[in-house]
């Protein structure tokens, strides 16, 4: 970033060699978590979280999470600090940088995080834009990597061409891993993320292949991953939005196609819609395992930008 501040506001800002060490580290604090230790890494630290839409999993595991390494969590409404309205992104930034050791950031426009991380002199992490879902990914990759090494597996992403869909598509290219991504032809992954994505994928192998077949994407995949087909901010195109996705569902008939694969879902889930119940609650479902993931993969992350140390 243009100041020199490490932030994590998408993984394609960072290396292959770099994120599989925040994974080992993450899978570490998995352990350690499991055995009942908490290492003190981020003692009298202070994490500012700017929540902009509603979250469950990226709220309490950041507050938790910072909590578990001796640290304290702040969390900011639009309302009380009102970005844009009653002071400028600048200033917010520059203010809590004198006061906090990272922020974390969700809002709607994925330039608003970009601003805060260009004037922020603490590192800023991206809690979900309207355009990318970079620690929701993280998470999902030492999930996958709890089943298989990633670079075996093969991943296909059914659903809309949203922030958790880029996200995907930039950890691919970034990691050299095998994804299919099936979308309708109106709703791929955002341009700006394909190209980056292609010149990522000429230097680590990735296999990114996109489709408008569900069953092509799906056949004899290891993991098949979906999300809500209307995401949060889109809730006026809900009805337009279950008509254009319909055939997208992942339920036992699409699953015919991948009889052996783990279930992905980032969640929330609307049930009966992007995923059937019997899918979402069945044997093969990693659901709880992404979302249990979140904890450790952000302290990781915490860990690398507020406490570099370590
Ligand atoms: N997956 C995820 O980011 O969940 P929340 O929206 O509840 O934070
Ligand atoms: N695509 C979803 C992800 C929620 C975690 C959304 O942006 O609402």
């Amino acid at each position: 970033m243009a100041n020199g501040t490490n932030h994590f506001v998408s993984v394609a800002d960072w290396s292959a060699d770099e994120l599989l060490r925040i994974l080992e580290r993450a899978r570490e604090l998995r352990r350690l978590y499991h055995a009942g230790e908490r290492p003190q890494t981020l003692q009298g630290r202070t994490l500012a979280m700017y929540l902009e839409k509603p979250s469950l999993r990226t709220h309490v595991t950041f507050e938790a999470g910072v909590t578990q390494m001796g640290g304290h969590a702040v969390v900011l409404r639009p309302d009380q600090v009102g970005i844009g309205t009653r002071e400028s992104p600048k200033d917010v930034a520059r203010n809590l940088s004198r006061w906090v050791d990272g922020i974390m950031a969700r809002t709607f426009s994925h330039s608003l995080v970009e601003q805060l991380a260009r004037e922020a002199t603490v590192p800023v992490i991206n809690g979900l834009t309207d355009l990318l879902h970079p620690c929701q990914v993280m998470s999902d990759l030492q999930t996958i990597s709890e089943k298989m090494e990633p670079k075996d597996a093969t991943v296909a992403y059914v659903g809309d061409g949203n922030n958790v869909a880029n996200s995907l598509v930039l950890l691919a290219s970034v990691l050299g891993l095998h994804l299919r991504v099936a979308t309708p032809a109106s709703h791929p992954p955002a341009v700006r993320v394909l190209q980056r994505a292609e010149k990522l994928a000429r230097e680590s192998g990735a296999r990114v292949t996109l489709t408008v077949d569900p069953a092509e994407a799906v056949r004899d995949a290891h993991f098949v991953y979906t999300d809500t087909w209307t995401s949060m901010g889109q809730e006026a195109e809900v009805e337009k939005r279950r008509k254009i996705f319909a055939a997208y569902q992942v339920n036992a008939e699409l699953l015919k196609h991948a009889p052996d694969a783990w279930i992905m879902h980032c969640l929330p889930a609307h049930r009966g819609e992007e995923i059937t119940d019997e899918i979402l609650d069945g044997p093969r479902s990693l659901v709880y395992e992404q979302a249990e993931n979140r904890l450790h993969s952000q302290k990781a992350i915490m860990e690398r930008l507020m406490a570099p140390a370590f």
